[in-house]
């Protein structure tokens, strides 16, 4: 949430600041602000709604020329999204530009005792307390990285913090507990990003910060210290998603360019995974063959769509494993005081490895001497930096708000998990599971396959845009799916739209049931488990009897639904466990098209933000 960025270097710091401010929009899109050093002191503008208002802005009123800037685009906490309370903000000379993503829990407190020492605060927001305190800190020292260091000592809650000091013109500072904040390095340039987005057309070499540190970047010289001073260790990589990969290259938005990425996605999560005779290669787990034999539950935390992937992994843990396996939602989890020992294996899954709630939740179990596995997108973000081990998603970066090629990947790697552990504890690892291992290596051209035939889809989706209420049924593994495309609906067409099991509408949902009302069914395969399959065609009569319309996502050659169909998707022959995979894909095409048929913006849908680093 918030994105920032800092530049020094030798080109104009507004420019760069801006674009990288563009790539970062996703982060939140409230406000914009941006202050460059110029003529010996501070220039700043800032303007509430998208960066696009501010770039006007600033055509109308250019900021002079700097080559040391600061830039921020906002996802509101304290005080509304207006022009005073954008950022950057100054303390009250305007010598001290500050930018900030977190909460400052304790700047009531602060901005009290700054009003009794005479400073005059004009905005509603927890980062003003932080200009002003740098200023006084400066006054004292005379160096910017001291003076931030001071004054985080002196703060409660989540900050990244990058700061600027007209007096330190060839210096921007940065600060970072819990919220993200990466370090790129170029030729006689360096800059501070909450992501790599923001520099990968500068520059590839990164630095990743770690907890409480402090960092001071020059044009030529990067030094981090912890918060007391004591230089740190920190690591240098190489970032390989390369710029091409957050661009739209020819889509309409990110969204569309995402769902069409997904087969690739999923190819390259598999890559080098599943050697030749069926067997999993998951040695980058770190977590001992012999310690997986142990486990006795596993505990699976997320949110949102993550959660999702979540749910899906519990079905194909407990069948391939017979190791139990609970889901929670992470914003819930530490606070029930869950029941965890060393035995445990708490999964995380993020794409962005940034969420607090799910960060939070890591630590609780860590402290509960629990083993931590990551499954997550980011490379060297905080959840995977704090866990025993990880299982990187490779589905390269996501700048759509909305996860679509994330969630499927996280799939795939929770499949992974749930078969790694069949193969090392030896449980079920016959004929079933190795078919299932077969089917998830072709698993990329069947998502390819659903893609190509998505029009019918996107005319169903249009025809629907005047809709009130759309429903998602589902059960077994279609049950999270119709969680999901439930989400997908709500946060991009801005619908109402529930999801349930199938099995619970008789239970009160089917009383929503009335003429015309759109209601989505994912049916399971009728092969293997046709019981499963025969209850839900029931379902779906039961719907139509009572007016409904139905849209049935099924397997190719699946004749027994046409009949009470008012649609059919038909999605590829898969093992019913991994049916997700496929079906989720035509939920995630009929929210987009939705949402372009209601005008709605597809890639930043209202009061979101991507990577919510807020509990
Ligand atoms: C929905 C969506 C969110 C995220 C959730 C977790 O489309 O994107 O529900 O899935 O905020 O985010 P990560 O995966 O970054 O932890």
């Amino acid at each position: 949430m918030c994105g920032i960025v800092g530049y020094v270097g030798s080109q104009s710091a507004l420019e760069v600041v801006l674009a990288g401010l563009r790539r970062l929009e996703y982060r939140g899109y409230d406000s914009a602000g941006a202050a460059v050093i110029a003529d010996g002191g501070i220039a700043a503008a800032k303007k509430s709604g998208k960066l696009v208002n501010l770039e006007k802005a600033l055509v109308d009123q250019p900021l002079p020329a700097g080559a040391t800037g600061i830039g921020h685009t906002r996802w509101a906490t304290h005080g509304g999204p207006t022009d005073a309370n954008a950022h950057p903000h100054l303390d009250n000379a305007g010598r001290v530009a500050v930018v900030h993503n977190g909460i400052i829990e304790n700047f009531a407190e602060l901005r009290a005792e700054l009003a009794g020492r005479g400073h005059v605060l004009s905005s509603e927001t927890d980062t003003e307390v932080v200009a002003h305190l740098l200023a006084e800190e400066f006054s004292g020292c005379a160096d910017l990285a001291e003076a931030m260091r001071l004054v985080c000592r002196r703060l409660k809650g989540a900050f990244t913090l990058v700061a600027v000091h007209a007096d330190a013109p060839d210096v921007v500072v940065g600060a970072r507990r819990n919220s993200p904040l990466v370090v790129g390095v170029g030729e006689g340039e360096a800059f501070l990003a909450s992501d790599v987005a923001a520099f990968i057309a500068h520059t590839r070499s990164a630095i990743e910060l770690g907890q409480d540190q402090v960092v001071e970047v020059r044009r030529d010289e990067v030094v981090v210290t912890d918060f007391d001073g004591r230089p740190a260790d920190v690591r240098h990589y190489r970032v390989d998603w390369d710029a091409a990969a957050a661009e739209k290259g020819g889509h309409a938005s990110f969204m569309h360019k995402e769902i069409a990425e997904q087969p690739r996605a999923v190819a390259d999560t598999l890559l080098g995974r599943i050697g030749a005779d069926g067997e999993l290669i998951l040695d980058e787990l770190r977590i001992p063959a012999a310690e997986l034999r142990e486990v006795d539950k596993v505990v699976v935390v997320a949110c949102g769509t993550a959660f999702h992937a979540g749910l899906i992994a519990k079905y194909a843990i407990e069948h391939w494993t017979r190791v139990p396996c609970e889901v929670e939602l992470a914003s819930e989890f530490r606070y029930r005081d869950p029941i965890l020992d060393a035995r445990t294996l708490v999964v995380t899954v993020s794409q962005s490895g940034e969420t607090m709630d799910t960060l939070m939740a890591l630590r609780h179990a860590r402290e509960q001497g629990s083993r931590v596995l990551a499954i997550c997108n980011t490379n060297g973000s905080t959840i995977p930096r704090e866990s025993d081990a990880v299982l990187y998603t490779h589905a390269g970066p996501e700048v759509a708000v909305a996860s679509t090629k994330a969630f499927l990947t996280q799939l795939v790697a929770c499949y992974l998990v749930a078969l790694y552990l069949g193969q090392v504890r030896g449980t079920k690892w016959g004929d079933e599971v190795l078919g299932v291992v077969r089917d998830l290596a072709d698993i990329a051209g069947a998502v390819e396959r659903v893609l190509a035939d998505m029009e019918p889809v996107r005319e169903l989706a249009r025809s629907l845009a005047g809709a009130g209420t759309v429903l998602f049924l589902g059960r077994h593994v279609g049950y999270p799916v119709a969680l999901e495309g439930a989400l997908k609906l709500k946060e991009l067409a801005y619908m109402h739209a529930e999801g349930f099991a199938a099995g619970e509408l008789k239970h009160g949902p089917i009383a929503l049931v009335e003429d015309g009302l759109p209601v989505v069914v994912v049916v399971p395969s009728p092969r293997g488990r046709s019981v499963l399959h025969d209850k839900i065609v029931s379902n779906i009569q039961e719907i139509r009897a009572r007016g409904a319309r139905t849209i049935v996502i099924a397997e190719e050659g699946d004749e027994t639904v046409v009949p009470y169909a008012d649609h059919v998707v038909w999605v590829p022959v898969t093992p019913t466990l991994l049916q997700p995979l496929v079906a989720t894909v035509p939920l995630q095409v009929f929210a987009c098209e939705l949402a372009v048929a209601r005008g709605n913006e597809v890639d930043q849908p209202r009061n979101l933000a991507k990577s919510v680093t807020v509990e």
